[in-house]
């Protein structure tokens, strides 16, 4: 780590990450709380401001928690945590409630009753947005209502590098690095990760610049437990333009009836294929989405597939997806009279710091809430716009546990790097970025084999040794990766958004042993 060159800080509360986690954490604690928020970039850049689909609660008096439930199981591809996914879903509601006290205003329909959209894997309209940028509305009520609070400070740029721990091996806080290259210790009696994705470990992505996965990395060296971070998810219908992701396209538009396609020669839509793939179609869940256009692209070697809605009036496209129609106007394409060219690109981190629904971790001190933890809500696959959910009803519990212990004096604390890392640096090379988001482009993509997956692995092997005078961002992505890969390696069947084409299907893999066991 380069010297510490300013003081010591202190707070009571340090929340790393300005999303929707971290506010709904500093704006659920109590008033006599300190609390600083750290954001690595500008504040209105994060996952959350970009979230276009809208928030999945059961609002409608047809729907119901249960069903909910069984439509996030079935996405999870079997591998959720039951407890965690009704503990969180059966919230959602006062969650809503939450964010319209905070003067967020969800679209209506014209009786007054919230306008529900739908999205893949959910049976029923359960989806309440503000037309396509849902989270551009929550996210600025939120920062608002944060800057008008006094015993909140809010710190950005300025990012967090490293945990530290006291003599307990409780967590004591972080050592944060501000734009000017000064660095210091920010002590704290509670500190919360709250630093969400790491779709930009990627070199195709939906997500903003701040989405490297810092939080895993840091939690991971003071000493907590990781997990399912093999599933990686690949939203399916990112706007393609030569051959680049250049934003998303709500899958709400195939919510609202938008229809995939190939391309004839001359590039307009020709078969719809979803329906060969999943009798679903373009609803099914996720993984199954992306998997489908990902094989229909390299079966046709294709850069990208149609996504068509033009079955809707340009007026009511315009009232629904201003955010979509604004996106690909800016390059060229007018959805209300040409299809969409879409291709599947890195989207979302289910696996992450194993956290209980309240964020606490195996590390006390120290809280996961958002993108960041794993709290099995997701499984093998996340259901559409579950992840804001989750991030206000862990962020409204995270703070309740907070609120209920004591202020905490730390002693004899020290840094989580180990010592052979310590008084390293130079300047990170954007070069050894761009080489990681490849590798795991190529490597750890939608499908995946073991031959891809071991050379990563050694490749990663090699890079960490080679770069170990590299900045902590660049370790902490490294770290983050071979995280990735060896959890990819040591998963032994194709599970969700997990495809590795060397292992069978989980119901073939289960069939197979439990033939085994009984013969
Ligand atoms: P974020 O909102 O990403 O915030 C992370 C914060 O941590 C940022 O402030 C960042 O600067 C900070 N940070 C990171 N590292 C550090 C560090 N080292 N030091 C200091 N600060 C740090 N989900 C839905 O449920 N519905 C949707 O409609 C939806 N649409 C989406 C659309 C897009 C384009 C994307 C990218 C995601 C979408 N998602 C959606 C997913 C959802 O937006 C995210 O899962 C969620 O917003 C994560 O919130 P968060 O608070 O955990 O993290
Ligand atoms: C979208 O609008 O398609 C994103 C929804 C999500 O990621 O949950």
């Amino acid at each position: 780590m380069p010297p510490l060159n300013t003081p010591d800080m202190s707070t009571d509360v340090l929340i790393i990450g300005a999303g929707l986690a971290g506010l709904t954490v500093a704006l659920s604690l109590p008033d006599h709380l300190r609390i600083t928020i750290l954001s690595k970039g500008p504040l209105n850049e994060c996952a959350s401001a970009w979230a276009q689909g809208g928030i999945a609660a059961v609002l409608d008096p047809d729907d119901d928690v249960e069903a909910h439930v069984q439509d996030t199981l079935i996405a999870g591809a079997g591998l959720c945590d039951e407890t965690a996914v009704r503990r969180i879903l059966a919230q959602g509601p006062q969650a809503i409630d939450w964010l319209q006290a905070h003067g967020v205003c969800f679209d209506t329909e014209e009786n007054g009753r919230l306008h529900l959209t739908r999205e893949g894997g959910h049976s029923a309209r359960r989806i309440a947005h503000v037309a396509d940028h849902t989270g551009q509305a929550v996210h600025h009520s939120l920062l608002q209502a944060c800057a008008e609070r006094s015993h909140i400070t809010m710190l950005a740029p300025c990012r967090a590098t490293e945990l530290l721990l006291d003599g307990q091996r409780r967590c004591a806080g972080a050592t944060i690095a501000h734009a000017d290259g000064s660095q210091q210790r920010l002590l704290a009696s509670h500190t919360v990760l709250a630093t969400g994705g790491m779709g930009q470990i990627y070199a195709s992505t939906t997500n903003p610049d701040c989405a490297t996965g810092d939080g895993i990395a840091l939690a991971w060296r003071a000493g907590c437990t990781v997990r399912d971070l093999e599933f990686m998810q690949f939203h399916p219908t990112a706007l393609h333009i030569g051959g680049k992701a250049m934003g998303l396209v709500s899958e709400a538009l195939r919510g609202e009836g938008a229809t995939l396609h190939l391309p004839d020669a001359s590039g307009q839509p020709s078969e719809r294929f979803m329906l060969r793939h999943d009798e679903r179609a373009e609803l099914a869940p996720r993984d199954i989405v992306a998997r489908a256009i990902d094989t229909e692209m390299r079966a046709h070697s294709l850069s990208h597939v149609l996504l068509d809605i033009r079955h809707h009036s340009r007026d009511w496209l315009s009232r629904h997806f201003p955010a979509v129609m604004a996106l690909c106007a800016a390059h060229g394409i007018d959805i209300a009279t040409q299809a969409i060219p879409v291709a599947p690109c890195a989207h979302y981190a289910c696996g992450g710091v194993q956290a209980h629904t309240d964020g606490s971790t195996g590390v006390a001190g120290l809280l996961a809430v958002g993108e960041v933890a794993r709290t099995g809500l997701h499984g093998a696959n996340r259901l559409a716009s579950n992840s804001l959910l989750e991030c206000v009803v862990m962020g409204r519990a995270a703070a309740a546990r907070i609120a209920a212990q004591p202020l905490y004096k730390h002693s004899r604390i020290h840094s989580t790097y180990r010592n052979q890392d310590k008084g390293l640096s130079i300047k990170t090379l954007p070069e050894m970025h761009i080489a990681l988001q490849q590798l795991m482009q190529t490597h750890m993509g939608v499908v995946r084999g073991n031959h891809r997956l071991i050379a990563a692995a050694k490749q990663l092997v090699l890079w960490r040794a080679q770069w170990r005078g590299a900045d902590a961002a660049l370790r902490n992505q490294l770290v983050l990766c071979s995280l990735m890969v060896d959890a990819a390696l040591q998963r032994h069947h194709s599970v969700g958004a997990h495809c590795n084409l060397d292992w069978p299907a989980l119901e073939t893999a289960t069939a197979t042993a439990t033939a085994t066991a009984t013969a």
